[in-house]
């Protein structure tokens, strides 16, 4: 089992220069210095801020990683991104399936597919997002979402490809909104994913594979997130863009 915890960071489309975005990278540098020892942090930045944090990060254990890719290689895709170009800038991470990305740009199951086998190509880690909106949360629909999500973009994915692939279980209903997933929901899906990857795939794969938590994380909520059975880590997003508080997300005590 894998005892290692990831603190990501996903900024979406903050901060609104390239001053604010060095600066809140220099006081997560400050702040990373005495995090816990299984800890690591991602930093999940702006395209245009990617080449600056990773100069900045340069000597830090603090990892990189990209919003998103194009599911092609290369070409005539305009304002496309692809994987190699993130990883030629130093990042190891990438998310695919956001549900930003889902609601606003409609990225499809099918189509996070495909960006999930790019990104697995190049050798980089996946953080594919699953979870249910509010309405499939109210119909009790959220592990067959969760399940549809996970074989529809993970289709065609070996256990060997498992090692780079990372889970984050977000309910849409809790991004942004304030709105906590309680210990028991959480409980349950993570337990649920775990038990669909040995269904699946193997007890290994099960064990191994790193399901992180998201939606509303804050100084208040993240240790006892983090001490719940099956949660290897958090993806957090506003807070992750306040100097004190993802400074207190990041020294967590559990
Ligand atoms: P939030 O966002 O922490 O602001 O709810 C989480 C996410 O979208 O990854």
């Amino acid at each position: 089992m894998n005892n290692e915890i990831i603190i990501s960071c996903n900024w979406k489309m903050n901060p609104s220069t390239l001053e604010e975005a060095i600066e809140l990278t220099q006081n997560i540098i400050q702040y990373s210095k005495h995090i816990p020892k299984n800890t690591k942090v991602l930093l999940i930045v702006p395209f245009p801020f990617i080449y600056c944090v990773s100069t900045l990060i340069k000597n830090t254990n603090i990892l990189l990683g990209g919003q998103d890719c194009h599911s092609e290689f290369l070409g005539p895709y305009t304002s496309g991104v692809s994987v190699s170009m993130l990883k030629s800038l130093g990042c190891s991470h990438v998310l695919a399936g956001h549900s930003e990305r889902r609601q606003l740009w409609k990225d499809t199951n099918e189509i996070i597919n495909k960006k999930v086998r790019k990104i697995l190509d190049n050798e980089l880690y996946c953080i594919l997002c699953i979870g249910e909106n509010k309405t499939e949360y109210e119909k009790g629909q959220n592990k067959e979402i969760c399940a549809k999500q996970l074989s529809e973009c993970l289709y065609q994915c070996s256990e060997n490809d498992l090692k780079h692939i990372i889970i984050a279980y977000e309910p849409v209903w809790a991004i942004g909104t304030g709105l906590n997933a309680t210990t028991e929901i959480i409980e349950d899906v993570h337990n649920y994913i775990r038990n669909w990857f040995k269904e699946h795939y193997s007890e290994t794969s099960s064990n191994n594979i790193c399901i992180q938590y998201g939606g509303s994380v804050n100084p208040i909520n993240v240790s006892s997130i983090l001490n719940i059975e099956n949660v290897n880590g958090v993806l957090v997003g506003s807070a992750s863009l306040d100097s004190e508080k993802i400074s207190k997300i990041m020294n967590y005590s559990i």
